[in-house]
Parts: C-alpha cells; structure tokens; sequence
C-alpha cells in the first residue's frame, strides 16, 4: 500500500516569524519525518499575488520560503517541494472548478470578507477565487491530508464541496481531503500583547532570520505587567504569558516547569534566559539558512527535481478531468485480442 498523500504549502510574502514557525514549518518537518506520508509541500506564489506584490521582489520572495523549508529540514529526498507557478495545471483546474463552483459559497468566505476590509482598493477576481485555486492545488495532488491553521478550515471544506460536486457531476476521481488542523499557539506581539504577532509590527515580532541582537533587544523591550511574578495568567499577565509560551515552544519544557524554573527570578533574569533559549533555539535554522543561500544552485536544483515530480502527476490528474469532463476524446477501446 503506498503512502496517504498528504499536502500543504505557504504563500512568498515576506519573512517568516516564530509564529509561522511553531504553527506551519516545524509541523511539516514532523509530519514529514513520521514517515507516514507522501508529502508535497509547495510555495504558493499565485496566491500571493492577490496581494499588493512588487514584481521584482517576488522570485526572491518564493526562493527565500524554499530557503526556509530546507533550513528547517523538509528534505527534497523525502518530500516533493515545488512551486506553484511552475505547474501550469494549477491555474487550468482552477478554471474546471469554477465552472462547478457557486458564486454564493465564494461569497461566504470569512477570509474573502476581511480582505476586502483590509485591501479595499484592490477587490480583485483572484481574491475572490483564491479558494479554488486553493482547491485545485489540493484536487490535482490526489490529496488525503492537509495541515492547515484554523484561518485555512473554511476554505478546506470548500474544497471538499467542490470534490464532491466534480464527482456528482462527472465521475468520481476527486479525493476528499481531510484537513489536519494544526495547533497553532497563539503567539502575541512583543509590544502589545493584545494583538497577534504581526510581521506589520515589527518591533514585536521575532522573525526568523533575526540576528542575536536583535532578538535580546526585541525580548527585553518586550511589553509586561508591573508584578514581578514569572507566573501564567494570559487575562490577568498576557505579557509575560505570551514570553512563557515562546519560551515553552522552544525549550520543550511545560507552562509548570518553566513557572517552577523561574520562581524565584524577577522578569529581567526570565527575559535575558528567554532570549538565550530563542538565540540558541533558531541558531541551526539560521546556520542552514546562510548556507544555503549563499549557493543559490542548491535551491535551483531541488525546485527543478520538485518541478519535474509534481508535473508528473499534475499531468495525469489533468488528464483524467479533462476525459471525464468530455472536454477530450476517449482513448479508443483496445481491439479485442
Ligand atoms: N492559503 C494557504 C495560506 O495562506 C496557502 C495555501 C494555498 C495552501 N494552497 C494551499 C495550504 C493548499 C494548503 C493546501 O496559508
């Protein structure tokens, strides 16, 4: 029996920060070294450009966001890891799916909503399409699984709409994926506790190329209380409960064990011990990193191995949709013998 297939992928936007870490990349590695799937992860850049996007920045953006995959250990000998606007399918199944895609199931999508509040002068179609490319992305991988973040459950299960309405429709070659929702911690800015981590705050981001410096800086100025208690109380101490949680996410230790390890500290001593643990904690990543984008042939090499897998199967699945949905000719039934 092979492998469930198992799929995921993150858009070029810019720097990665610990949040993207904890909840997307280092879940890929472990899900990756289970062993227990066939994994593709992709870089979706067409999706990114339903953004505001500088041209000249976005290859460099797409290169950077393998940099990270490979710095952080998926490996392009146990996973396929590719780009999307290299696999022209994508793009030609979206137009299948669409076809068979309500235009009120788009109009319902939360993210959809909020985008158009935050980029008000720039409604475009992709925006509103995104969700089908997000399925074809998924449908053309013969997808079992995929990891997502709770913002992504809404546009999964549209995915598993529209499969199975293809399937109604024409024949039933769509696997309905099943997502793998991913616990995401809930990582707040350094600066204002209050609001999520942001890469539009930078000061209270930690991001993951940070330098040594600069992450003692950000941690130190980080916002607290005035009690002094190393203590875990995210209403009453949301400040010191979010350092807690970026000091559990990378030391492994419990909320308990680490309350127990500073009991007697003041949050000066807490703070300087957290960013050694971030520091040291984001060091192989960082090293990795440097490495590899000082031979950018490596990268080369292995989207250019990724490419060639996934258009295999990207070519077959499109062929089969394409027969199914009468758009080709049959083959022609072999002659009997
Ligand atoms: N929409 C996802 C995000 O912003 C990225 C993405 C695009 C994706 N296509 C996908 C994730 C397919 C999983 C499967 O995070």
């Amino acid at each position: 029996m092979s492998k469930p297939i198992l799929f995921s992928g993150m858009q070029p936007t810019g720097k990665l920060h610990i949040g993207n870490y904890f909840g997307a990349l280092k879940n890929f590695v472990d899900l990756q070294n289970s062993g227990r799937y066939q994994c593709y992860f992709f870089v979706a850049d067409l999706h990114s450009i339903t953004a505001e996007f500088v041209p000249n920045q976005k290859y460099r953006q797409t290169l950077d966001v393998v940099a990270d995959y490979l710095a952080a250990g998926i490996s392009p000998e146990k996973s396929v890891i590719f780009v999307q606007s290299q696999i022209p399918e994508h793009g030609e199944l979206t137009w299948m799916l669409n076809c068979i895609t309500p235009f009120g199931e788009l109009r319902r999508m939360t993210q959809f909503k909020d985008k158009s509040l935050t980029q008000k002068e720039n409604i475009n179609i992709g925006l509103f399409d995104y969700p089908v490319l997000m399925a074809a992305d998924v449908l053309l991988y013969d997808t079992d699984v995929v990891p997502v973040g709770e913002d992504q459950l809404q546009h999964l299960e549209l995915t598993r709409t529209i499969a199975r309405k293809f399937n109604a429709q024409f024949k039933k070659i769509m696997k309905e994926p099943e997502p793998l929702l991913t616990e995401v911690p809930r990582l707040m800015s350094l600066s204002d506790p209050l609001r999520k981590m942001s890469k539009s705050m930078p000061e209270g981001c930690l991001f993951l190329d940070d330098e040594p410096e600069v992450i003692r800086e950000k941690i130190k100025r980080a916002v607290t209380d005035s009690d002094a208690k190393v203590t875990y109380n995210p209403t009453k101490k949301p400040g010191i409960a979010n350092l807690i949680r970026i000091y559990r996410g990378f030391a492994g230790l419990s909320i308990k064990e680490i309350e127990r390890k500073y009991a007697d500290a003041n949050y000066g001593i807490f703070k300087r011990e957290l960013a050694e643990v971030v520091v040291e904690g984001l060091r192989p990543f960082q090293v990795r990193k440097k490495l590899l984008l000082r031979k950018p042939s490596e990268i080369d090499r292995v989207i250019e191995k990724g490419r060639k897998k996934a258009q295999k199967k990207a070519t077959e699945k499109m062929d089969q949709v394409k027969l199914v949905m009468g758009l080709t000719k049959k083959a022609t039934p072999k002659k009997m013998a």
